[in-house]
């Protein structure tokens, strides 16, 4: 979703940052050197995080701009690659451990994120995990800007926020197991910012 906003905003934010406190929380839980893969990874700097801890780490982003940028300065761990999560299909065969996802699925459509738990799903190995953190509607930015559709707002850009039971029910009828969800303010802070974020650990059996 919104193309044109995250390459716009890579254009001026293409420094390596440090990790979030969600990779950084999640760090212990991976199995060792595992094969992991990063959706919408932006600026790379969590997939960083996971390749200096020993893992080997794919990652895609829809942004041209910043994988580009990424790629120039890059070696081959974390390998970047531009692509939709709707084309995922068609760029990548690997399967993986982990996957991981960071901000993302309430930044897709609720088609996109389909495809993408879909795509994620058929992508690990059995009893390979999901790692995602997204923004809940008890955010207390929800709300804010303009209406697009139930539950979708747009500010400057648009974000879908989740709801706690529907985005369970979605993995679980995919065929997930859910190890483990919080739903909480205080784990993502930036800035003034303190969304309540969904936290999610999912299983394929
Ligand atoms: C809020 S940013 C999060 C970036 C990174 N995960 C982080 O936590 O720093 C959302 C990212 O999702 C990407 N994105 C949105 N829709 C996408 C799609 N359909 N396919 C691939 N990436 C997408 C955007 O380009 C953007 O980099």
């Amino acid at each position: 979703m919104d193309k044109n906003y995250w390459n716009s905003y890579y254009q001026k934010h293409n420094s390596i940052a440090k990790p979030s406190s969600y990779a950084k929380s999640i760090i212990n839980q991976l199995p060792e050197k595992c094969k992991f893969m990063e959706l919408g990874c932006g600026n790379g700097r969590d997939s960083f995080y996971f390749a200096s801890e020993g893992h080997s780490v794919f990652a895609c982003d829809q942004s041209n701009i910043i994988i580009n940028s990424l790629n120039e300065k890059n070696g081959d761990n974390p390998r970047f690659i531009t692509a939709d999560i709707n084309q995922l299909n068609t760029k990548i065969e690997n399967i993986f451990d982990v996957i991981y996802a960071r901000f993302v699925l309430h930044a897709l459509s609720k088609e996109e994120a389909q495809n993408a738990l879909n795509w994620t799903f058929n992508h690990l190995e059995s009893g390979g995990l999901f790692f995602s953190e997204s923004r809940s509607i008890k955010d207390p930015i929800f709300g804010d800007g303009q209406q697009v559709e139930s539950r979708i707002y747009k500010t400057d850009h648009q974000r879908r926020f989740l709801e706690k039971n529907e985005i369970l029910n979605d993995l679980q009828n995919i065929g997930f197991v859910i190890d483990d969800v919080v739903e909480e303010q205080g784990l993502a802070v930036y800035k003034d910012s303190d969304p309540v974020v969904i936290r999610i650990v999912a299983r394929k059996p």
